[in-house]
């Protein structure tokens, strides 16, 4: 993205450690401006040269008389004033600017969590053309409070317990509000917020999709160079494809995709994932059965990370031979690779003062399945890496993507490997590999007795979570849902089935609600929608005659059960 083109535009989030500064990024963006967040003690250069119009301090978990306590850079005021930069400071932000300038920040007496009431004390002010007097209910998270205003700065708005709720500076375009404004249980923070931007800051609303996607184009186009070819490794997921997409339209048919059939996918995946590439994408992408590969990998492991580290060292090892075969073909070396990073990954593997994490700059190593051969040199392209999902959805759905393919559940890069406990690969591997692929040809499974345990997981898994899926979607609750998947129960427990004793596996189903798969809670089904489901699944999958449900958030759980 040419910052030239936004930094005009530009809301700057300074990030002192609060749970919720990129939200307030998300919300500014969803006001048509353009944001960024970085790290609250970011060096004044670094700020400089992105030059934005307003600057948001963030909230954060520390006091700001604690030792350790992080603060914006020397000279940072001076910076702000002499660029008529607008600065608003939430919660720790507003304590900062206070205690920075001259006033006093305390240990509340009364420290203010939850929902609370403030009370509008000066009309005109943040709150536009609210009148003295009028209350809204707003999220508090705060111990030390502001007990004295430096010089030209006003009292807008108190809580009930009197304490300075808001306050502004408009000479010096500083502003404050102790609550989050950017938090659903602000009922009215999204109203401030576009107050403070538009009305007070007079910043302008233009950002949107169309503009990203040429400007991408453009950048990738001038990346790239007229005869450099790139590669890509599709999951079938929406980052990857949003991202080989854009690509595809910038350079065309020097990209080369790859789609990796490791065994572990879903029912069809392979063919669904395919002919969206193929029949709406018009996306060239080369299909590698890699199952044998995998599975021999895989066998007799049974260790979640280690199943994890031999899956991404397949996924190396294949990628590796795709780039060699690419360049006998070429006549020349692919120079660069195409990664759907998003911002959060950006903006987790730096993490803010406070936070408790660590510096690090890995992206996630369970996002970024495969990992790169050190010898592959390969320069990155990411052009999605300033990016939410819901926008990359967005730039998917501008540029044709389906939107039912837009709106799949995430997958994990192991697939089902992590949703059957234990070996995958117990029993005859060569007879187990052509059975699977006769079941996807059959669907119904005819004679499940005669295969084994290998067999009999995936395939119980891959037809349990079909039919689980098509319920979910069937009954209108799929877009509702972060993720739904069936396990595979590795346990034989007794049942009775058409009058006869059974001794067959369980299967467990999850489902679960989540903003981003950090936390998560379960999904809470309708009595009649399970109890129908349960009884599909007994009837329809051989060799299962029980049905779980996964009732456990996240944490203490996590959303798969490897
Ligand atoms: P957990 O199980 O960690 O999952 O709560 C959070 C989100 O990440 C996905 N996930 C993975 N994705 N490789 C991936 O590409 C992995 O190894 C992996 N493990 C978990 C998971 O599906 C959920 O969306």
């Amino acid at each position: 993205m040419d910052r030239q083109d936004v930094k005009s535009n530009l809301v700057l989030i300074l990030d002192f450690g609060s749970q919720y500064t990129h939200l307030i990024t998300r919300r500014i963006r969803a006001l048509n401006v353009f944001s960024l967040c970085i790290n609250g003690t970011s060096s004044l250069k670094s700020i400089a040269d992105l030059d934005p119009c307003v600057i948001i301090l963030s909230g954060g978990p520390h006091s700001v008389h604690s030792l350790d306590a992080p603060c914006f850079p020397t000279g940072f005021m001076e910076y702000i004033e002499s660029n008529n930069v607008h600065v608003l400071g939430i919660c720790y932000g507003l304590q900062l600017i206070v205690q920075k300038t001259g006033g006093e920040v305390r240990v509340g007496e009364k420290q203010e969590y939850g929902r609370m009431e403030i009370e509008v004390e000066k009309a005109c002010g943040l709150f536009g053309n609210r009148k003295v007097g009028d209350r809204q209910s707003v999220w508090m998270s705060h111990g030390d409070e502001a007990v004295k205003l430096p010089e030209g700065f006003e009292v807008v708005a108190r809580s009930n317990q009197g304490s300075v709720a808001a306050v502004e500076n408009r000479e010096k375009r500083l502003y404050g509000l102790q609550y989050h404004p950017e938090v659903t249980h602000s009922p009215e923070g999204m109203e401030t917020l576009r107050y403070f931007l538009f009305d007070i800051c007079g910043v302008t609303a233009g950002w949107k999709m169309e503009d990203i996607l040429e400007k991408e184009l453009k950048v990738i186009k001038e990346t790239v160079g007229p005869d450099n070819h790139v590669i890509c490794a599709l999951s079938g997921g929406v980052d990857s494809t949003v991202a080989a997409t854009l690509v595809y339209k910038a350079i065309g048919d020097r990209l080369h995709c790859a789609f990796v059939d490791n065994g572990l996918l879903r029912y069809k995946e392979r063919e669904r994932v395919m002919e969206t590439f193929d029949r709406d994408l018009h996306l060239p992408v080369t299909c590698i059965d890699a199952t044998d590969q995998f599975l021999s990998k895989l066998k007799g492991v049974t260790e979640p990370e280690k199943k994890r580290k031999v899956i991404g060292n397949e996924f190396i090892c294949i990628f590796d031979a795709f780039a060699r075969d690419l360049e006998k073909k070429l006549g020349k070396k692919p120079a660069y690779l195409v990664q759907g990073t998003l911002y959060p990954d950006v903006i987790e593997s730096c993490p803010p003062p406070g936070s408790g994490r660590t510096h690090s700059h890995t992206i996630k190593s369970h996002h970024n399945v495969g990992g790169l051969p050190k010898d592959m040199k390969l320069k990155l392209i990411e052009p999605l890496k300033l990016l939410f999902k819901d926008e990359v959805r967005e730039l998917g759905r501008i540029m044709g993507v389906p939107v039912s393919f837009l709106k799949r559940h995430p997958f994990p890069g192991p697939g089902l490997a992590v949703r059957v406990p234990g070996d995958v690969t117990e029993g005859n591997r060569l007879d187990i590999l052509r059975k699977v692929y006769e079941f996807r040809k059959y669907k119904q499974c005819k004679n499940i007795q005669q295969f084994n345990i290998f067999f009999h997981s995936l395939c119980c898994t891959c037809q349990a979570d079909e039919i689980f899926i098509q319920a979910i979607k069937d009954a209108g609750i799929y877009d509702s849902i972060w993720q739904a998947f069936a396990v595979f129960m590795p346990v034989l427990t007794v049942g009775v089935q058409g009058d006869q004793r059974t001794h067959s596996y369980a299967i467990a189903l999850r489902a679960v609600t989540s903003h981003d798969g950090m936390t998560a809670d379960w999904y809470y089904f309708d009595y009649k929608f399970l109890a129908d489901l349960s009884t599909r699944i007994c009837n329809e999958v051989q060799g299962v005659n029980r049905v779980l449900l996964d009732i456990t958030s996240k944490p203490p759980a996590t959303i798969e059960w490897e």
